[in-house]
């Protein structure tokens, strides 16, 4: 199937079809967030709250969402982020999503906990990949792991930070969906209930690999989905602290950046500890449900940093719209992990890349309706009447403006 024949608009048409195409538990898994879901909401609400002003009678026609991050081209300031569940979505999920980033030209994260090894995906896919960390306890088998990423050709580490204790999501409780999988009466009834998930991507699975299992695991520890680890083998250990961070630093010789932070007092010392870049990130509301959304704290977290690293945020983009507003408010990169899962969900390697289309489509025409050609071009005066969390346009910006507005005004004999 081309993506573009997909008929599929928006994020939301992608994510319809996912959530027929897939078992209950397992939408409700990627859809859902902790708690009440305040963080989730929030984060849509953030980016719809904020109005931006067209600009007419600009040529555009020169335009282009293409920048770049980490000495590399990309096709627009977006990236994938990490998501364990990929292989879920559809056969080899993780491999279709970095086929659909290499695609497009944008980065994809491939995350610790992905059904696939690191190695096929690198293999398959190629493009611009990077690898996310979990930290094991055990310091030898985390050097190790990290030494493996190295060899495997990743340059971009991102480690992720936010998730020391477990996420309190009712819903897969209820379900019955939570690690290590237990094989109850109610989840087996709602897995059997979706045949066509069951011939498209278990049937498959087993025919070739054997049961899901977390595939980058080293081979001493317990990788199935059933394994209760042990307190050694924990990835995301409550004693972890930025001297973990400052030792991996010590090793990685490639761009580092630490994922899930929400407060600038955090990526001053992310900074410090020599980090190229931070993902502000609430992990689309699937932990903290009070968090702010990453876009309203992008503003104080550059007033306290500058240009010391690079501010990339996720959690809530769905939207071309809103690359362009976290853009203005100061973000280098924005990130999204569930759209390109509904994609993938929905049509596999055409589905994810047509969220990628979508953002990228919508991020073109939105530039042209706000007379912009170029990335470097988007900042805060975009911005109709924003609340006092969005920075305020520089003064030089101001003194062009009036100028502009000054020349279309008066003929040049009266200015
Ligand atoms: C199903 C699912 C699995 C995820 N797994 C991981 C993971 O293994 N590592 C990680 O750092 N973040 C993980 N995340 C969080 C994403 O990287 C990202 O922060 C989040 O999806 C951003 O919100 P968005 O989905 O609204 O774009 C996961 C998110 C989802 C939805």
């Amino acid at each position: 199937m081309k993506s573009s024949d997909l008929g599929l608009c928006n994020i939301e048409d992608l994510r319809q079809i996912a959530k027929k195409r897939l078992p209950g538990p397992i939408f409700e898994y990627i859809d859902g967030a902790a708690e009440d879901g305040i963080a989730l909401q929030h984060n849509r609400e953030v980016y719809r709250s904020l109005k931006i002003r067209n600009r007419v009678l600009k040529d555009v026609s020169k335009r282009s969402t293409a920048t770049e991050i980490f000495g590399k081209k990309i096709a627009m300031p977006y990236a994938i982020s990490p998501t364990a569940s990929a292989g879920l979505m559809c056969e080899g999920g993780e491999v279709a999503l970095a086929r659909a980033a290499a695609r497009m030209g944008v980065p994809c994260t491939v995350a610790t906990n992905s059904l696939t090894p690191m190695e096929e995906i690198v293999e398959a896919a190629g493009g611009n990949l990077w690898f996310q960390l979990y930290m094991w306890v055990d310091k030898k088998l985390r050097a190790a792991f990290v030494e493996r990423v190295k060899s495997a050709g990743f340059d971009t580490l991102l480690v992720t930070v936010d998730g020391s204790v477990g996420a309190n999501r009712e819903h897969d409780r209820k379900n019955g969906y939570t690690m290590p999988l237990r094989y109850t009466p109610r989840l087996i009834a709602q897995v059997l209930a979706n045949p066509g998930w069951c011939l498209r991507v278990l049937a498959p699975q087993y025919l070739k690999r054997g049961a899901f299992r977390k595939a980058n695991f080293p081979p001493e520890l317990s990788s199935k989905l059933t394994d209760k680890p042990t307190d050694h083998e924990l990835t995301k250990p409550d004693t972890q602290c930025w001297d973990d961070i400052k030792r991996i630093r010590d090793i990685w010789p490639g761009h580092m950046l630490v994922k899930g932070l929400q407060s600038w007092e955090d990526v001053v010392i992310a900074a410090d500890c020599g980090m190229n870049g931070v993902v502000l990130s609430n992990h689309g509301g699937r932990y903290l449900d009070s968090a702010p959304a990453p876009l309203q704290v992008v503003p104080e977290v550059r007033r306290a940093v500058g240009d010391r690293l690079k501010i990339i945020i996720d959690s809530g983009a769905r939207r071309g719209s809103d690359i362009v507003k976290a853009i203005a408010m100061g973000a280098d990169l924005v990130m999204s992990g569930r759209p390109t899962l509904y994609g993938a969900a929905a049509a596999g390697e055409a589905g994810a890349y047509r969220a990628l289309e979508v953002f990228q489509t919508e991020m073109d025409r939105i530039m042209a309706q706000l007379g912009l050609n170029r990335v470097d071009e988007i900042s805060p005066h975009i911005f109709w009447n924003p609340p006092d969390w969005v920075p305020r346009p520089k003064a030089a910006r101001v003194v062009e403006q009036i100028a502009s507005r000054a020349s279309a005004v008066f003929p040049e004999s009266v200015r």
